[in-house]
C-alpha cells in the first residue's frame, strides 16, 4: 500500500528518493510523485502508473535539490490519475505532503475550508491536511511544526505524513498514526519512510516513530520527536538487521520464486536456537508462563493467508497444548463486539505487522483486557510494538506480494508455540515432543527435496493455465492448505479458485465438477486418508481432473489422480509446511505461462494499512 520516502542532507535527493520509491513498489500502488525544494521554490512531479513513468517525466525537469518527499500512492479517495497522486501541495505551493492512510473527516474540514475562501484541485482526503496545515500556519502566523501538530489534532483517522515549506527548506516535518514511519539517521543526512528499506544501504541506524508522534527533522540539527501536546518524547534508536541483498532478486525471475526456493534457508532462521535438547525453547512462552498455564481460551486474529496459518495454529494449539482456539479475521473481530476477558490470550499473525485490520483488533482485545501475542515478521513493525510479547518468524524481507516464506515461517513458528505451551501445561505426550522437535529439525531438508518437484510443477502448469476456475480441497491440518494454495492462485493468476473442506464438498461444490474444472486434493498420509481417497473418487466420478498433493510412495492416489506431486513422508502437524510448497510452485508457474505481474498482481498491497 502507499509508500513514503523522505530525505534531507548534503546529496542531492533525487536519486535517493526515487531509488527509495523503486524499493517501496513492492508494497502495492497505483501512481507516483515527488516534491523537492530548490531555491525556495517546490518542484512537484506526479504520473499515473509505475515509478518508471515517474522517472521519464523528470528526464527533462530540474531535479536539484537536497530536501525532497516522494511517494507511491495505493487509491483510496479519487481515482489512480496523475492529480490524485501524491505529494499535495497548498493553495499558495508553499507546503507539500505525502501522506498514508485515511483522513474520516475530510469532508467536513474541506466543506470549513472552503467557507475560508480554500479551492480544491484533487479529490483526495490528503488534499483537505495540507490546506488546513497551511491555512493555520497562515491565520495563527506559527510555525509549520505547530501547524502541523494543529492540524493533526482536528484531524480523525490514520496517517503517516512528511510535510515540507518551501519557506523553510531546512525542515521536514514527519508523523504518525497507526500508519509505519521510520527515521533512518545518517551522517549528516536524514531519511524517512514507510519501512527502512529506501535507505538501507545509506544506514542501519533507525527511530520507530509511535502514535501520535511528531519528529522535526532540521538539516544539521539531531532528530527531535515531541508528543502531541508538544511535549518531547524520548528517541529510542535501533541498529536494523538488513542487508541490500535480501531485496533484490538475486538471479530469478521474480522475487517470489527466489521467495519460493529460500524457503530451507529462512526455515532454518525461523527454528534457529528454538530446539534445544529435544524440546522447544521460545522466550516468549518461558517469559509468560503464568500467561498460558491460566489461559482459557485462545482467539487468533489475522487476515488472508496470515488467518490461514491461524486455522493450521488453532488445530495445533487445541491437539498439542488442549486450549479451546478460535480463529477471527481481524476486520471482523473489531467490530463484532467480542466478549474477551483477562483469561484470554490473542494471538495476531501477521507478516508484515502494519495490517490495519490486525493492529485495530489487538488494540479492541487489550481494551478489554486480554494478553496479546504477536507472530510477526517484519522485526519493529506496529503489531510486534503493539503487542505484548510474541515469537518473531525471522523468514527476511518478503517483496513478492504473495505471501509464501512468510506462511512456512508463521506455521513452523505455530508449531512450536503449540508444542511449547503442551510441554509447559503437560498436555502432550513426550513422543510426541520429540517427535515434532525431530521433525521441525529436519524441515529445512524436507523443504529441499520438495522443492526439486519445481521442473514438473512447471511442465503441469502448462497444461492447466487456460482454467478458469479451480477447486481445491483438503480435510484436517490440510483444510486450510486448500485455503491458502486456492488464495495463491487467485491472487496472481487472476483465476477463480475456490477452498473447501473435501467432505464439504458433497453439500454444494460437487455441482461444479466437470470435465473443464481441474480439483487440487491436498492428500498426504495422514489420519483422514481413506476419507480423501473417497473425496477423490467422488470427483472422478464426476468426469473431474484431479491434480494430488500425496506422501512420496502413495499408489492408492497416485492411480486415482491425473496428476501428482508427491511430497517427502512429514508428521501430520507439519504437513501443511510441505504441502505448500507444490501449491505455491503451481499458482507461480501457472501465472507465469498467463504472463501475469506475479510480484505485483492487480489491485493488491504487500501491507494493507487501510480498512
Ligand atoms: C497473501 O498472499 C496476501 N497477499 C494477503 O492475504 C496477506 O496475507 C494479508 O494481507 C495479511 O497480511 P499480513 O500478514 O501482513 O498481516
Amino acid at each position: 500500500m502507499c509508500g513514503i520516502v523522505g530525505y534531507i542532507g548534503k546529496n542531492d535527493c533525487y536519486p535517493i528518493l526515487i531509488k527509495g520509491l523503486h524499493r517501496l513498489e513492492y508494497r502495492g500502488y497505483d501512481s507516483a510523485g515527488i516534491a523537492i525544494v530548490h531555491n525556495n521554490i517546490i518542484n512537484l512531479y506526479k504520473s499515473r502508473g509505475k515509478v518508471s513513468e515517474l522517472e521519464k517525466l523528470c528526464e527533462s525537469k530540474c531535479t536539484e535539490g537536497t530536501l525532497g518527499i516522494a511517494h507511491t500512492r495505493w487509491a483510496t479517495h479519487g481515482e489512480p490519475n496523475d492529480t490524485n497522486a501524491h505529494p499535495h501541495i497548498s493553495q499558495d505551493s508553499n507546503i507539500a505532503i505525502v501522506h498514508n492512510g485515511t483522513i474520516e473527516n475530510y469532508s467536513v474540514l474541506k466543506e470549513a475550508l472552503k467557507e475560508h475562501g480554500c479551492e480544491f484541485q484533487t479529490e483526495t482526503d490528503t488534499e483537505v491536511l495540507v490546506q488546513l496545515i497551511e491555512y493555520i500556519k497562515d491565520t495563527n502566523k506559527c510555525s509549520l511544526q505547530s501547524a502541523v501538530i494543529e492540524a493533526l489534532s482536528q484531524v480523525i483517522g490514520a496517517y503517516a505524513i512528511a510535510v515540507i515549506d518551501k519557506n523553510t527548506p531546512d525542515t521536514i516535518i514527519a508523523a504518525r498514526k497507526s500508519s509505519p514511519l521510520v527515521i533512518g539517521i545518517g551522517d549528516d543526512e536524514t531519511f524517512i519512510a514507510s519501512d527502512a528499506t529506501p535507505f538501507i544501504e545509506y544506514t542501519n541506524q533507525v527511530v520507530y516513530l509511535n502514535d501520535d508522534e511528531i519528529a522535526i527533522v532540521k538539516r544539521g540539527e539531531p532528530l527531535k520527536v515531541v508528543k502531541s501536546n508538544n511535549e518531547p518524547s524520548e528517541i529510542d534508536i535501533q541498529t536494523l538487521k538488513l542487508s541490500v541483498s535480501q531485496l533484490e532478486k538475486g538471479g530469478y525471475p521474480h522475487f517470489m520464486l527466489k521467495e519460493i526456493f529460500e524457503q530451507p534457508e529462512t526455515l532454518g532462521d525461523c527454528l534457529r536456537g528454538r530446539i534445544v535438547d529435544g524440546h522447544i525453547q521460545l522466550s516468549g512462552v518461558t517469559d509468560n508462563k503464568d500467561v498460558f498455564l491460566n489461559v482459557n481460551r485462545i482467539i487468533i486474529v489475522a487476515c488472508g493467508t496470515s488467518w490461514h496459518a491461524g486455522l493450521i495454529g488453532k488445530r495445533l494449539i487445541q491437539d498439542f497444548a488442549r486450549i479451546p482456539v478460535e480463529v477471527e479475521y481481524a476486520s471482523e473481530f473489531r467490530y463484532s463486539n467480542p466478549v474477551i476477558t483477562d483469561k484470554d490470550i490473542v494471538i495476531a499473525i501477521s507478516q508484515s505487522g502494519e495490517t490495519a485490520d490486525t493492529l485495530a483488533a489487538i488494540q479492541l482485545a487489550k481494551q478489554r483486557g486480554a494478553f496479546v501475542y504477536g507472530v510477526c515478521n517484519v522485526v519493529g513493525s506496529s503489531i510486534a510494538r503493539a503487542t505484548d510479547s510474541g515469537t518473531y518468524i525471522h523468514v527476511g524481507p518478503e517483496i513478492g506480494v504473495a505471501s509464501t516464506k512468510a506462511f512456512t515461517g508463521q506455521v513452523t513458528v505455530l508449531t512450536m508455540l503449540a508444542t511449547a505451551l503442551g510441554e509447559l501445561r503437560g498436555t502432550v505426550d513426550k513422543d510426541i515432543v520429540k517427535k515434532v522437535a525431530a521433525a521441525l529439525y529436519r524441515l529445512p531438508d524436507l523443504i529441499t527435496q520438495t522443492l526439486q518437484l519445481n521442473e514438473s510443477i512447471e511442465k503441469l502448469a502448462r497444461t492447466f493455465t487456460y482454467c478458469h476456475n479451480f477447486l481445491y480441497l483438503g480435510r484436517g491440518y490440510n483444510y486450510p492448505s486448500a485455503l491458502e494454495g486456492a488464495l495463491k492462485l487467485k491472487e496472481i493468476s487472476y483465476i477463480h479458485a475456490e477452498g473447501y473442506p473435501a467432505a464439504e464438498m458433497k453439500h454444494g461444490p460437487i455441482a461444479l465438477i466437470d470435465k473443464e474444472l481441474p480439483t487440487v486434493f491436498i492428500a498426504p498420509n495422514d489420519v483422514m486418508h481413506e476419507k480423501i481417497v473417497s473425496n477423490i473418487q467422488q470427483v472422478k466420478a464426476r468426469g473431474g481432473s484431479v491434480i494430488s498433493v500425496i506422501t512420496k510412495g502413495d499408489k492408492e492416489i497416485a492411480e486415482l489422480s491425473d496428476h501428482v506431486m508427491a511430497i517427502p513422508e512429514v508428521p501430520e502437524c507439519l504437513s501443511p509446511v510441505v504441502a505448500s510448497i507444490p501449491l505455491q510452485l503451481l499458482a507461480y508457474h501457472i501465472a507465469v505461462v498467463k504472463g501475469c505481474n506475479v510480484d505485483m498482481p492487480r489491485n493488491l498491497a504487500k501491507s494493507v494499512t487501510v480498512e
